[in-house]
């Protein structure tokens, strides 16, 4: 067995290596084109904030807050946190740096790591990257359907054919604390029945009870009291209108009267996208991409009262998902034509400045400047497929002179070492 080596990557962390870079930068292509489309301009938070943002942001009761967050004291004595999720500091930015005086709504866009000190399984890790967008300043439903639409087309851009959009109201501070009660009184009858943990939020949250994924718990969910029923006017509405918008468009849906999300900033519609494919490979049911309304929270987090909506999506699972897809098109990265073999110690020296003409000129060029024989050079030259070869031994350099081997025809000819940059365009444009 191979020995282990010293050190490894952090428990549910990865390396994201240069074969699945392609994966990473096509999805990021895909997200900042349909980010121009509609409007939204990129915004880059810190890695690291202050953890309160998170603990009142998030909720002192949700899973990410009590076990998940990468939390730590400074040197300074501030207490930062690695951040678990991108909505939370793109509100404190907004407040931060007086967007609220900006004309509304205002949409940004971000894409990068986040953390969570979660148990590591399938489509689960420590370190994940996402995409997020959010609107802030407005309370029009036709945002929410614009976030669902913007996440929609973009896994559809993906080539994602077999998406289901689960959506949900969650209702606000005028109809949740009453449908709460309810289902305290729902779940306390059956309460032998709930697992551990759903005895803790029954005291604590017991809207997460909805989320539990314990298979006794979810038998008694599936005939709990649902908040569609007890929505008040206002989100009744709301909710009614996301849907006819989402009609409008043809973009499919499945209400899922339980789904609520594990952040408590969310109010009014809440919504969670899966993909078919990953479902059947993987027979977990992880979302790709989630989001929904928060009008709280930037008051929240000592903002104006600005009503805002977001989403965002986990683009590891995505990209282990786009490995599977044959019909995803790649921009080739633009192969070297040329290669630039040097002989000798004055041949390698010219070299280094003739392959600088190259870079500025912009046309790319191969080379193996650590390797001294000509052999292992025109070796390399042939992995990489080029059409020319260009010479420059000891006496090419001397005599300011090239060497141009045609690689189709095996034809050399030798130019001024001036002239090779105009020739070479040449060459490249008509062959
Ligand atoms: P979230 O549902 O916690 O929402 O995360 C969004 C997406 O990130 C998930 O659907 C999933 O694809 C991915 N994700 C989350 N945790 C992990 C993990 N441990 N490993 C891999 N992927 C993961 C939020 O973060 C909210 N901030 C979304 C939002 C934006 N709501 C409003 N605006």
């Amino acid at each position: 067995m191979a020995k282990k080596p010293k050190f490894q990557a952090p428990t549910g962390m990865h390396d994201i290596l240069p074969g699945d870079q392609k994966y990473f930068q096509k999805i990021y292509d895909v997200t900042k084109n349909i980010a121009d489309f509609y409007g939204f301009k990129k915004i880059d938070t810190p890695m690291v904030e202050e953890a309160e943002l998170f603990s009142r942001g998030i909720g002192l009761s949700t899973d990410i807050v009590q076990k998940e967050m990468y939390s730590f004291k400074t040197k300074g004595g501030d207490f930062l946190a690695l951040r678990p999720e991108g909505t939370a500091p793109v509100v404190r930015a907004f407040i931060e740096q007086g967007m609220q005086n900006l004309p509304q709504p205002v949409k940004l866009w971000y894409f990068g790591p986040f953390f969570r000190y979660e148990k590591p399984q399938a489509g689960r890790f420590r370190q994940f990257w996402q995409f997020g967008f959010e609107v802030l300043g407005e309370k029009s439903p036709v945002i929410d359907m614009q976030i669902i639409q913007v996440f929609y087309n973009i896994l559809r851009e993906l080539k994602f054919q077999d998406l289901t959009v689960e959506i949900n109201s969650i209702g606000d501070h005028q109809c949740r604390p009453y449908y709460k009660k309810l289902l305290v009184s729902y779940f306390k009858s059956r309460v032998s029945s709930l697992c551990s943990n759903c005895r803790k939020r029954l005291k604590e949250n017991v809207l997460r009870i909805l989320d539990c994924k314990e298979g006794k718990c979810q038998r008694i969910v599936s005939q709990a009291p649902q908040i569609l029923d007890h929505l008040c006017g206002e989100c009744h509405d709301h909710f009614k209108e996301v849907l006819e918008f989402l009609d409008e468009i043809n973009l499919p849906y499945q209400l899922n009267p339980y789904l609520v999300r594990g952040l408590d900033y969310y109010t009014k519609t809440v919504f969670e996208i899966f993909s078919q494919e990953e479902f059947l490979e993987k027979k977990t049911k992880n979302s790709l991409a989630g989001g929904g309304r928060y009008d709280s929270l930037v008051k929240l987090l000592g903002g104006k009262d600005t009503p805002a909506c977001g989403c965002a999506a986990g683009i590891d699972r995505i990209a282990a998902l786009l490995k599977t897809k044959t019909s995803l098109k790649f921009i080739p990265l633009s192969r070297p034509r040329i290669f630039l073999a040097q002989l000798g110690g004055l041949g390698k020296r010219r070299s280094l400045g003739l392959l600088e003409e190259f870079r500025k000129a912009k046309i790319p060029i191969a080379e193996s400047l650590s390797k001294d024989s000509l052999r292992s050079q025109l070796g390399r030259a042939n992995r990489i497929g080029v059409d020319f070869v260009l010479i420059l031994g000891q006496k090419e350099a001397l005599e300011d002179q090239i060497i141009i081997r045609d690689m189709k025809t095996g034809k050399q000819q030798t130019i001024k070492l001036e002239k090779v940059i105009e020739k070479m365009k040449k060459k490249l444009k008509n062959n």
